[in-house]
């Protein structure tokens, strides 16, 4: 199942891998669909357990290395647990920023509307390198001499600097107090402007999900807990600038590129960084295919802000309205923060298919993918006689393929995402004459758009504005969570739907 997978390109080699991580994890526990939030999360925990090793710590460079083992030997808990806890977490906070920008990536996110996300993204990554990187520095055993020699050959190689930082580490007279308050400060100024870039990072993003899911949040904690328990981490030898360390116990999530350097020479990897750097700024560059954004109609808004609420990506701010009443105000689009999912229009009160008028004029909507014309679409397909009684699938288009479910029982619609969809049309398919209805999103973590699936699902359990009217029969249409692939359980809903066997899928 996985080689037609890879056949078909990475991004379908990624999805097939999500999906079955779903499977294994449940939907909400599923690592890669939040992997933004365990960064989150590890970033928190190292604040924490590194604030405790701070307060123990000797910020002098003979005193560095016995406050560090001095706490692990004489306190295994809670301070060797903590300084392990930090260890781990490190190196576990590197892996998935890693895995977070891949994911990214491979979906192609790096152009367009994510552009931002993307390049605010890409700094963060470097402090993270250079913070856990600096941990080892400090700690000034036998590994944090390796890595600060290591790191400072590199650097060396920079075109930057007028005197080498390796005289820093000639002897052990040469690694003064002064030097070690640098290391200190950019253990700690890093972590700073790291803090400050993910505002930053963020900033686009509605709503983001910075803590993962409970079931998640208690693995990722309970297994560095237990990590750091079973496999404490200790010093080795101190640092000893006239011996050249050897047989270092080796941590190759972070340092791995310094026995690249061994291996080749450092100027190879620093050109290798700056080339892998310059790849990644340079991939939202990309031509991208150009997006529907959506449009307020002023004579139809009345600056309620439940577009505002419900957009995913922060692209509608409300103003005051053109028509001076006082105290109305206008929702206004920022074209280039806009991704064109019409979750908006799904939200606007103004979008209910039971308008009377002939055009359904909405107070916003996405021009090339209009509400009036899924309105007419559907009213043309339900008064046609071979219409009456089918089960009507209104499907996201990143989902399962909803032209699979195009046969003799349903008719299909395929929206931008399923949080286009104002609940009211479920509604209206019905009186229309539709035999049940289905609508069909991406599982939560999936969602092209981040929120549509779960505003959808909201919306039709009656959670949100704009609800579902109660007065709906539950048994006569059904929300399923259906990715790409999953096309069998797509299927499976539509036969539940026309046997009138549909259930509401409560959120
Ligand atoms: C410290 C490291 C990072 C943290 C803590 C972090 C965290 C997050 C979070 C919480 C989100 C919002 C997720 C959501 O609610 O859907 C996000 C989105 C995003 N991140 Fe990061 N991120 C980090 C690094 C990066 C890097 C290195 C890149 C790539 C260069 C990147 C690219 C993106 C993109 C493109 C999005 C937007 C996703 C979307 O539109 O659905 N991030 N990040
Ligand atoms: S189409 Fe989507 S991103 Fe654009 S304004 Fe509407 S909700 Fe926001
Ligand atoms: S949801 Fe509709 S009416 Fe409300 S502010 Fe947005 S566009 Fe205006």
């Amino acid at each position: 199942m996985a080689l037609p997978a890879l056949r078909a390109g990475p991004r379908a080699a990624w999805m097939q891998l999500e999906r079955i991580l779903a499977r294994v994890f449940a939907h909400d526990a599923n690592p890669l669909a939040q992997l933004g939030a365990v960064a989150c999360l590890l970033l928190l925990l190292l604040l924490i357990s590194g604030i405790y090793l701070y307060v123990v710590f000797d910020t002098s460079a003979t005193g560095g290395w016995r406050s560090i083992d001095t706490l692990s030997r004489q306190q295994p808990f809670p301070g060797g647990w903590l300084r392990s806890m930090h260890r781990y977490a490190a190196d576990g906070f590197l892996l998935v920023t890693v895995l977070h920008l891949l994911r990214e990536w491979v979906l192609g996110r790096s152009t367009g509307f994510r552009r931002a996300s993307w390049l605010t993204g890409l700094p963060l990554l470097v402090f993270v390198y250079i913070s856990a990187m600096g941990g080892f520095w400090l700690n000034w055993d036998r590994l944090g001499q390796y890595a600060a020699v290591a790191s400072a050959e590199l650097l060396d190689r920079l075109p930057l600097l007028t005197a080498a930082l390796t005289r820093n580490f000639v002897n052990a007279d040469a690694v003064s107090d002064r030097l070690f308050s640098l290391l200190v400060f950019i253990h700690l100024g890093v972590p700073l402007l790291l803090l400050f870039g993910l505002w930053f990072h963020l900033q686009r993003i509605h709503r983001p999900m910075v803590v993962p899911a409970r079931a998640l949040l208690l693995g990722v904690v309970g297994t560095l807990m237990l990590l750091a328990a079973v496999l404490p981490v200790s010093s080795q030898a101190p640092a000893d600038l006239a011996v050249a360390p050897t047989a270092l116990a080796f941590d190759w999530i972070v340092l791995h590129l310094h026995p690249l350097a061994d291996a080749t020479s450092p100027g190879l990897v620093l050109v290798l960084i700056v080339a892998v750097l310059l790849v990644l700024l340079a991939l939202p560059l990309r031509a991208h295919a150009s997006l529907p954004v959506a449009v307020v109609d002023p004579d139809h808004c009345n600056g309620c802000r439940r577009c505002v609420d419900d957009c995913p990506y922060a692209a509608i701010t409300l103003e005051p309205h053109p028509n001076a009443k006082p105290g109305m105000q206008l929702a206004v689009v920022a074209a280039n923060r806009c991704a064109g999912c019409g979750i908006c229009a799904g939200a606007c009160p103004s979008a209910t298919p039971f308008r009377s008028a002939q055009r359904l004029a909405t107070g916003i909507d996405l021009p090339q993918h209009s509400l009036d014309t899924l309105r007419r679409q559907l009213h043309a397909a339900l008064s046609h006689a071979s219409g009456r009684g089918k089960v009507v699938v209104f499907g996201c288009q990143h989902g399962a393929g909803v032209a699979t479910a195009d046969t003799a029982d349903a008719i299909v619609f395929s929206l931008r995402c399923s949080g286009q969809l104002p609940p009211a049309f479920v509604d209206y398919a019905l009186r229309c004459g539709a035999g049940g209805v289905v609508i069909s999103a991406c599982s939560m973590g999936a969602c092209e758009y981040r929120l549509g699936s779960r505003w959808t699902a909201a919306r039709l359990a009656a959670n949100r504005e704009p609800r579902l009217r109660r007065s709906v029969p539950e048994n006569r249409y059904r929300l399923v969570f259906a990715d790409a692939g999953d096309e069998p359980a797509l299927a499976a809903a539509i036969a539940a739907a026309g046997d009138g066997r549909a259930a509401a899928v409560r959120s």
